[in-house]
């Protein structure tokens, strides 16, 4: 899969992946990214990539021919083998449909991915109107530029990618991907200021293992996001070790009902 972005700051880009999961993707080519500065595609002496808005009020808009000129760079750059139908351009915007996990996991299927980082008031609405397929958001909360959003996303959609993790399983447990939190962590020491690991992770029964694992995701998407659990149909199995889990608690003298 190929990303580029099209960013009046490229060295923020080009730093940030360096580092990690991005990083290790990149170098064995099982990623590539390329950043286009829409400065370089300026065609006045002052290299302006931004202006007044119409009608006034506060901040600079960034002006639609460098932006156009730098997105099809960007869309050429790649080539023949991208199927048009596998490629999106999107502009990052707090305007934009929310970034969510099943987005990612459908962004992974693309051949190639052009996100456009914003700055200032935001861009001209003709680039979004006409050369943008989609409008993404990372939150409900304005940042100074979409950069910081690109990278969430492209290091967000890279851990999906084949062969990027070193264990391919590992993106699919994490939470979210079947629409609960992940179950808790633990690793040596056993034994900590009084807290021990819960014995069934040292028994080295599998079944016994996946059937806790299952219970602690649900009961803590129970308790930390109960909204996910209002759009997920359980089976009786998940139905009947969510209520083991909240037995539990009640057991305890600490239930949330
Ligand atoms: C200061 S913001 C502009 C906000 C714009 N005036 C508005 O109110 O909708 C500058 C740029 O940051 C990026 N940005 C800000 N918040 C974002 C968010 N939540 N998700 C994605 N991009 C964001 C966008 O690319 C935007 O063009």
């Amino acid at each position: 899969m190929r990303f580029d972005v099209v960013t009046l700051f490229p060295e923020m880009i080009k730093a940030a992946v360096a580092f990690g999961v991005t990083g290790k993707a990149l170098e064995r080519n099982l990623v590539q990214l390329s950043v286009w500065n829409p400065r370089d595609y300026t065609q006045d002496r002052h290299r302006t990539v931004d202006d007044r808005p119409y009608g006034g009020g506060p901040g600079m808009v960034m002006k639609y021919q460098p932006l156009h000129d730098a997105l099809m760079d960007a869309k050429q750059s790649g080539g023949e083998c991208v199927k048009m139908d596998a490629v999106k351009v999107v502009y990052l915007s707090p305007q934009g449909k929310p970034v969510n996990q099943a987005l990612l996991n459908e962004a992974a299927q693309l051949s190639q991915l052009v996100l456009v980082a914003g700055r200032y008031e935001g861009v001209d609405e003709r680039f979004i109107q006409w050369d943008c397929d989609e409008e993404w958001s990372i939150g409900d909360y304005v940042i100074s530029g979409g950069e910081l959003a690109a990278l969430v996303i492209m290091d967000g959609i890279t851990r999906l990618l084949p062969h990027v993790l070193g264990d391919d399983q590992s993106a699919n447990q994490d939470s979210y991907n079947d629409g609960l939190l992940e179950y808790p962590h633990f690793t040596r020491p056993e034994h900590l200021a009084g807290w021990s690991v819960p014995k069934v992770l040292t028994g080295g029964n599998h079944a016994d293992i996946a059937r806790w694992r299952l219970k602690q995701a649900l009961g803590r998407t129970w308790q930390k996001r109960p909204d996910l659990l209002k759009n997920k149909q359980l089976d009786a199995e998940q139905a009947n070790l969510l209520q083991q889990f909240k037995n539990e608690l009640d057991v305890k003298g600490c239930s949330d009902e």
